[in-house]
């Protein structure tokens, strides 16, 4: 039971440690060991209170200039198999190398605008979806990296929990979901074993890019399942063959066509991917016993075969952007286009 207090919104569970040699504004114990988040701050320790939220913003950005580590529960690293571990190692070394370009819901990344922009077109095809949950929703966002969707899913009024293997994107979705203030948790699980939660907790669970970077993705779609209340919504996404080929390069619809029958990419230590056509997406939700309301093909344009169509310039301009999502919405009904898509997303629910 102590675990789940970290669903509780006034129980954000946290662990911090001072960097040994390095002085925080903290009263951080000098050996590095642990202290819970709760006992360095003496007011309301809910994550709707925004005192506490510009405490918890500012300790997500001493994570970030090294000064402290955070730890998130269950505070055990989840160990994933190859090859799927490999997404994190990449993860990890780009980070690193590029750490703007990774932190994307800075104002400051160069991936900012892309990213927020393809966030919106995700939207534009669940918000119908999203209409049917209850107010106050308990949401689980599986694989929900640094909180691109967490972020979206507070704004709404949900209760987010957010799942995530990798450590360093944890401590950046404290800041950005801190910033957004509301009721969330943050957990350090992989996809595979959300073990803390008990089955038919949520009333929506989002897995957003994720389960195809999974060694076997069937385990990431059971538990999904398993974690969903009769009757609640499953929004997921995952990589179409066309993300095999190229990228940057113009591909005709020849191309596109021939890598349909790509079923991986593997780059040992950097890379692993399990490719879906929306015939496999079908099948992975139905073999989880989910009920397929609807599958969209999407990503047409950015990071997709029509790349070269857009001016990432000009993204961020509300009206450009809009222009951008209705030809998608053409294209992911179009009888030539359709199968081009560079993802699939689906809407699905437990019976
Ligand atoms: C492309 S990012 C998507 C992040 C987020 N869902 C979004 O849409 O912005 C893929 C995410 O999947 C996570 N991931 C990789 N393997 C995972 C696993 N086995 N279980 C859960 N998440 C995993 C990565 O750490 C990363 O955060």
């Amino acid at each position: 039971m102590a675990l789940l207090s970290g669903l509780d919104e006034t129980g954000l569970t946290l662990r911090v440690r001072g960097r040994p040699g390095i002085q925080a504004a903290l009263p951080l114990p000098a050996d590095g060991s642990p202290v819970d988040v709760r006992t360095l701050w003496s007011g309301s320790t809910s994550t709707r209170d925004p005192a506490y939220c510009a405490f918890l913003s500012d300790l997500a950005a001493a994570a970030k200039a090294g000064q402290v580590t955070l730890e998130f529960p269950p505070f055990v690293t989840p160990v994933l198999e190859e090859p799927g571990a490999w997404n994190l190692i990449g993860d990890a070394a780009f980070a690193v190398e590029y750490p703007d370009a990774w932190d994307t819901l800075s104002e400051s990344s160069p991936n900012h605008a892309l990213k927020r922009f393809e966030r919106r077109l995700y939207l534009s095809h669940l918000t119908s979806w999203l209409e049917s949950l209850p107010n106050g929703a308990d949401v689980l966002d599986v694989g929900g990296g640094i909180g691109r969707f967490s972020q979206e899913w507070l704004r709404r009024g949900y209760r987010t929990s957010l799942a995530e293997p990798n450590g360093g994107a944890l401590a950046l979705a404290l800041g950005h979901l801190a910033r957004q203030g509301g009721a969330f948790s943050l957990w350090q699980l992989a996809a595979e074993s959300l073990t803390p939660f008990a089955d038919e907790r949520f009333h929506l669970v989002s897995a957003m890019e994720v389960l195809c970077y999974l060694s076997e993705p069937q385990r990431g779609f059971v538990e999904a399942a398993r974690v969903l209340r009769h009757g609640g919504l499953f929004v997921a996404s995952v990589e179409s063959p066309v993300g095999s080929l190229e990228p940057g390069v113009k591909h005709s619809l020849d191309d596109i066509t021939a890598a349909q029958s790509v079923t991986e990419q593997a780059r040992e230590g950097d890379l692993w991917v399990r490719y879906f056509t929306a015939e496999r997406l079908r099948a992975a939700c139905e073999s989880a016993g989910l009920v397929v309301e609807t599958i969209i093909g999407t990503h047409y344009l950015t990071d997709g075969p029509l790349h070269h169509a857009v001016d990432v310039d000009r993204l961020g301009d509300v009206e450009y952007e809009d222009g951008l999502i209705g030809v998608e919405h053409v294209l992911a009904g179009s009888t030539r286009w359709a199968s081009a898509a560079r993802a699939w997303l689906v809407v699905a629910r437990k019976p």
